[in-house]
């Protein structure tokens, strides 16, 4: 079990009578990049300024490294901040930006030169100590921000929103040289995002959070394949949610008869499923297969009545034989190009999983 660097436990804030996050349990884990990921409003820049000292929970307690940080004030906590709207002073070069950490901490002039140097050729900025702020572009000012987060060498990165600012090619390119920087420097890192996308090609692990809660703890690929709740399943990605009473419970896997129609051998949640369970049938677009002809082992007729392009892909809506609507989503080539709408095709669900149903 890698070590934690920061372990947060039954952390709780209200603003007045209503909740901001809490109670959440979780670790930072020494080198990892995290993720707070949800919806507007469900609690990741609370949590962040938890973790910062710049909000006090109500409850609960921090750990960072061997000491309790509960009551800590933030210059002591050893934590880089970069936050969406960069916050560079507008009246100072870039390099009195970055130095700004390294002169409150009263280094030597020559120390402080190198640093900034090194820290601005490590974020891609090499050579723009003179400049200002409003001389630097979006992507830039956010490098600089990065500079001077990361040039007191801080224990743990935090990051709320960095990049929401940016256009859209240029948030791309950051994700990847953010990503890139934070593994060189192996440094502990919590990042909020509301983008799925974001979180996903940036994070080893993912928290994702929904009204103050904790919705579930887990890699991008065990999010995606293994939602624990139907939020979770919704918000990640797209997903197929189809009714289903448990057949059979064998071997740690279940049979499921669909409302759909057809029956499908789906895996188990966390807390398993019994013979009789009335559950959902999760199943992701792109593993709900489309046959323009009987494929012959029991899948469903269904017609098309709706075909999305978007280039790489096709986005299809499908209508079975007894009125479920399914989305599948498939590869933009020949054989599925040649489905257009109203066709009549077989559709069968592969790698489906069982979501307790809840009341
Ligand atoms: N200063 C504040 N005063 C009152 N309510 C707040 C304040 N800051 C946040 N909240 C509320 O706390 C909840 C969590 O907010 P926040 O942590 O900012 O969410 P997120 O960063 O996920 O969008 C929201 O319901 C929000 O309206
Ligand atoms: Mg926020």
């Amino acid at each position: 079990m890698p070590s934690a660097a920061l372990e947060l436990r039954g952390v709780l804030k209200r603003y007045g009578s209503a909740l901001g996050v809490g109670p959440v349990d979780f670790d930072v884990r020494e080198g990892e990049l995290l993720t707070l990921l949800g919806p507007s409003g469900c609690g990741k820049t609370t949590t962040l300024h938890i973790i910062a000292g710049l909000l006090s929970p109500d409850a609960g307690t921090l750990r960072f490294g061997e000491r309790d940080i509960t009551r800590l004030d933030p210059q002591h906590r050893d934590m880089g901040l970069v936050f969406q709207n960069y916050a560079l002073f507008p009246h100072k070069s870039v390099f009195d930006n970055v130095a700004f950490g390294l002169r409150m901490r009263r280094l030597p002039k020559d120390e402080i030169r190198d640093r900034v140097g090194r820290m601005l050729e490590v974020v891609g900025l090499p050579g723009v100590e003179a400049r200002f702020p409003d001389q630097l572009s979006g992507g830039q000012r956010q490098r600089v921000a990065l500079a001077r987060a990361l040039v007191i060498e801080p224990t743990l990165l935090l990051l709320d929103e960095p990049l929401s600012n940016l256009d859209a090619v240029l948030r791309k390119r950051m994700r990847h040289d953010l990503r890139e920087i934070q593994q060189r420097l192996g440094i502990a890192t919590v990042f909020v995002t509301h983008d799925q996308d974001e979180a996903f090609e940036m994070s080893d692990r993912v928290i994702l959070m929904n009204r103050g809660q904790i919705e579930q703890v887990a890699t991008p690929e065990e999010l995606y394949d293994s939602p624990a709740t139907r939020f979770a399943a919704e918000f990640i990605g797209e997903a197929n949610l189809i009714e289903g009473v448990v057949a059979d419970v064998a071997d740690g896997a279940a049979v499921v008869d669909a409302a759909v129609g057809g029956r499908y051998p789906a895996r188990l949640p966390d807390g398993g499923a019994r013979s009789g369970d009335q559950v959902y049938l999760m199943v992701r677009p792109e593993r709900v297969d489309i046959a323009t002809a009987p494929p012959g082992n029991g899948a469903v007729p269904a017609t098309v009545t709706k075909r999305v392009f978007s280039g790489d892909l096709l986005a299809f809506t499908l209508r079975t034989e007894n009125g479920h609507e399914l989305v599948a989503s498939k590869p933009s080539v020949a054989g599925y190009r040649a489905i257009g709408p109203d066709a009549a095709v077989w559709v069968d669900l592969q790698d489906c999983r069982v979501l307790p149903r809840e009341s």
